[in-house]
């Protein structure tokens, strides 16, 4: 096992720069994931710490020790990819077996490998099958086998769920979050997938546009996030956002929202007097059905049922937001409804999208 340290990455296709300025230390054991968009630079910054990718400007150290002048077979790494890339002439038995034949290790050793490995992923009644005679998540199951084996210092992962269907998505990945706990292997885990981000991360890294926008626990990004693009881009149905002015005249504060709503606050912002800023507010967040002061008065657009809960679209004003509830009794809204948006639940974002 590793620490991964990365320093002032750069890298560049050409002249088109993709990735800049990424610095990173992921500790020894620890589950890291890599979440953004498509094209944001994740598997970019994945493939460069396996090894696959020339390092334009600065250092990737693995266990301290610099290795951006390594062949990827002397980095001791292993990855997983979406395409699986397992061999299709070669049983699942021989697959695993591979990598640990061609470094010459004893075949009592690569036997007892192999079939802890089998044991801990379900695949030992598979062993003797091909490939193509294996379902996706069997398939998977074989890539992650073939990883294990090696027991190298550390995984990379890069979307490997992506391909299977959603249920078995949800099962793969509690698959992979228990194997994490039992090998205590550090992991790099790339997806866009913000749930899988959110399940599976000790700490997220969320990029966009070849950048960390901000690092933390998964909660930490969902409790406090540090700017406009991680507030919507983590949480499902995604934050509200409302763009106003900041008002502190006249001993009183408030929020104009563009549209001529006014929001009155108790607190203060770090916006400025007249400071033109965006407010987010979760759905979960907007309570329906409010009385009192601070009640303000919506329109119904739409109702969508989830099943487990109900995501109703309404307007303030101009102004389109959702509002997400566990209570059926909302179910058949519609016309007006009188709403509040919690000071305490209310993110503030300045002009240029950070978070105040
Ligand atoms: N070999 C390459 N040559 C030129 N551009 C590339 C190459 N690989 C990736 N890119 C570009 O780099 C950016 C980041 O790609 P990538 O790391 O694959 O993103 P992600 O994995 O987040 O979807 C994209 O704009 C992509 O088009
Ligand atoms: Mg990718």
């Amino acid at each position: 096992m590793a620490s991964i340290d990365i320093a002032n990455i750069h890298k560049s296709y050409g002249i088109m720069p993709v990735l800049n300025d990424i610095d990173l230390n992921i500790a020894d054991g620890e589950f890291v994931v890599l979440v953004g968009p498509s094209g944001c630079g994740k598997s970019t910054l994945l493939r460069m710490i396996a090894g696959l990718e020339h390092v334009t400007e600065g250092e990737i150290r693995i266990d301290g020790r610099r290795v951006n002048e390594l062949a990827p077979k002397d980095r001791d790494i292993a990855m997983v990819f979406q395409s699986y890339a397992l061999y299709p002439h070669m049983s699942v038995a021989g697959n695993m077996r591979y990598s640990l034949k061609i470094r010459r290790i004893a075949k009592e050793k690569i036997a007892e490998l192999v079939t802890a490995a089998a044991a801990k992923l379900g695949l030992g009644p598979l062993m003797e099958r091909r490939p193509k005679a294996l379902s996706g998540g069997q398939r998977q199951r074989v890539a992650m086998g073939r990883a294990i084996v090696r027991q190298p210092k550390a995984f990379l992962f890069d979307e490997p769920l992506s391909n299977l269907d959603a249920r078995l998505r949800e099962q793969m990945r509690a698959e992979i979050k228990k194997l994490h706990k039992d090998l205590g292997a550090t992991s790099i885990y790339v997806t866009h997938d913000q749930i899988e981000a959110m399940t599976l991360a000790d700490r997220i890294v969320a990029m966009h546009g070849g950048v960390i926008q901000q690092v933390g626990s998964p909660l930490e990004l969902y409790d406090k996030p540090a700017n406009l693009f991680v507030a919507g881009f983590i949480g499902s149905p995604g934050m509200n956002f409302f763009e106003g002015r900041y008002d502190v005249s006249g001993g009183s504060a408030s929020f104009a929202l563009d549209g001529g709503i006014i929001l009155p606050l108790n607190g203060t912002t770090n916006l400025g007097q007249g400071g033109a800023g965006t407010l987010g507010i979760r759905p979960e967040h907007v309570v329906l059905g409010a009385q009192g002061p601070d009640a303000l008065m919506a329109t119904v657009e739409l109702v969508e049922p989830t099943g487990f809960g109900i995501i109703v679209h309404l307007k303030l004003g101009t102004v389109a937001f959702k509002a997400f509830t566990l209570d059926r009794r909302f179910l058949g809204m519609q016309g007006a409804i009188a709403v509040s948006l919690p000071e305490a639940s209310l993110h503030f974002f300045d002009a240029a999208g950070q978070k105040v």
